[in-house]
């Protein structure tokens, strides 16, 4: 069967739309794969009119029937898991085995946001460590943990001399930080447990063997799509280092949070905006402070789904766009909030940078690098009509194909999607 596995990942700073695309492509699909990432990532979902927002489920979790998979590479908030699969059923034992958490993904503990938060400050007030602008949920410090092999897993926390032996282990080491350090409060071993068993009290039903469930589907000629979370130029080896997140963002991610071999996969597919925006701190070259730069915010809704902060905004940078396409190895691009670039004055792609005195269409990982790069714009008709409505590649304005075509040709991958609205159905498939 042709595609049957397919990954989707974010092909810049995150929040390209990736949910709505996995949520449109979750019909032809039989299990949706989150690999990587936390409770940092906020999928939103528009069907009929209602908003949902996703932050550890994958988005498949919207049609019913799908197995929805959270694989080892996550990092899962219990808190959170719990209070999603209660939102999304008033009985969360009816989900049953459409939900399958791995055993081996890591737990982020509240010790781990605290953290997380301890460390951002101590940024801000440093002079010689500038601040990341986490989500604060947790993210590194879990990671941290995971990679310093003394992380508490999602089998672990329904197994009560386990438990007790990895937490006691944990809350030793995180009370002389928290004391020696910062000055806090230590952490009350106590209390902590009891949390830990009652969330693998309500957990244990969904803990199962991950790599068995993709195998078996993909056996049995289901279609599986790994669903990313952040973005590429978020990722921690590809990305704007050291302002990124803690986890493998990209395709290759898949591999080793979802658990499958490289040979096993069909397509790969990037999801990114028409425009360009980041949260957070780092690099951004194409950012736009100024009124393109509030139209884009407002029109687009640019506010984070998890924060609540509000998105930097700017152009389409084509020279981030090439450098995902080649580190994921794209194979198709899903385009995304076409229609907030309706009834723009201007409008302007970047294809190159200056770096130094130096023209570069090579996008630098380094974010020392990268803040010096003035973007090089080329400039488009905009076009003023309303495209919400627009359900072929034809029915666009000329200008609007164009711009399309353009970023097809200069990343040189097709584009077969084009987000035309929020809803479910605001889509054109071009060829999918
Ligand atoms: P962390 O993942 O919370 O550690 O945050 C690290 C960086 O990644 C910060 O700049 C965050 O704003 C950014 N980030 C994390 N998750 C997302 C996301 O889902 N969308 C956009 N940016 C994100």
């Amino acid at each position: 069967m042709k595609n049957v596995v397919q990954a989707l990942v974010g092909a810049q700073w995150g929040d390209e739309g990736k949910g709505r695309v996995v949520d449109v492509l979750a019909k032809e699909v039989g299990v949706v794969v989150r690999y990587q990432g936390g409770a940092n990532a906020g999928h939103t979902v528009i069907v009929e009119g209602k908003k949902h927002v996703f932050h550890l489920l994958p988005s498949g979790m919207l049609y019913p029937g799908r197995v929805c998979v959270i694989g080892n590479g996550v990092v899962l908030d219990p808190e959170q898991f719990i209070s999603e699969v209660k939102g999304l059923d008033p009985s969360p034992e009816s989900i049953g085995t459409r939900l399958v958490v791995s055993g081996s993904a890591h737990i982020v503990m509240p010790y781990h946001k605290k953290l997380d938060a301890l460390s951002e400050n101590a940024r801000k007030d440093s002079s010689s460590a500038a601040a990341i602008g986490t989500t604060g949920r947790g993210i590194g410090p879990c990671y941290v943990d995971k990679y310093n092999r003394i992380g508490i897993r999602a089998e672990d926390i329904s197994d009560p001399d386990l438990l007790a032996a990895k937490l006691r282990m944990n809350v030793e080491e995180k009370n002389t930080i928290l004391v020696k350090l910062y000055g806090e409060k230590p952490l009350d071993f106590d209390e902590l447990f009891e949390k830990a068993l009652e969330w693998g009290r309500f957990m244990k039903p969904y803990i199962g063997d991950s790599t068995m469930e993709i195998d078996s589907a993909i056996r049995s000629g289901k279609r599986v799509l790994f669903e990313g979370a952040q973005g590429t130029l978020l990722d921690v080896d590809h990305g704007t280092y050291p302002f990124v997140t803690s986890s493998s963002c990209v395709a290759g991610g898949c591999g080793t949070g979802g658990t499958l071999g490289p040979g096993r996969f069909d397509r790969v597919i990037g999801v990114a905006k028409a425009y360009c925006t980041r949260v957070g701190e780092g690099p951004f070259p194409t950012e736009d402070k100024g009124e393109t730069g509030r139209r884009l915010r407002d029109a687009g809704g640019e506010f984070g789904a998890t924060t609540g902060r509000p998105r930097r905004c700017g152009w389409l940078d084509i020279v981030g766009l090439k450098y995902a396409v080649r580190v994921n190895g794209l194979d198709m691009t899903a385009l995304t909030k076409l229609d907030v670039l309706s009834g723009l004055d201007e409008l302007k792609v970047c294809t190159a940078y200056e770096i130094g005195g130096r023209r570069t269409d090579n996008f630098p990982n380094s974010a020392a690098i990268l803040d010096r790069a003035e973007p090089v714009y080329e400039t488009f008709k905009p076009w003023s009509e309303d495209i919400s409505a627009c359900r072929n590649f034809g029915e666009l304005p000329r200008n609007a194909r164009d711009y399309v075509r353009f970023i097809e040709e200069s990343t040189g991958v097709r584009i077969g999607l084009i987000g035309v609205g929020p809803g479910r159905e605001d889509t054109i498939f071009v060829d999918f």
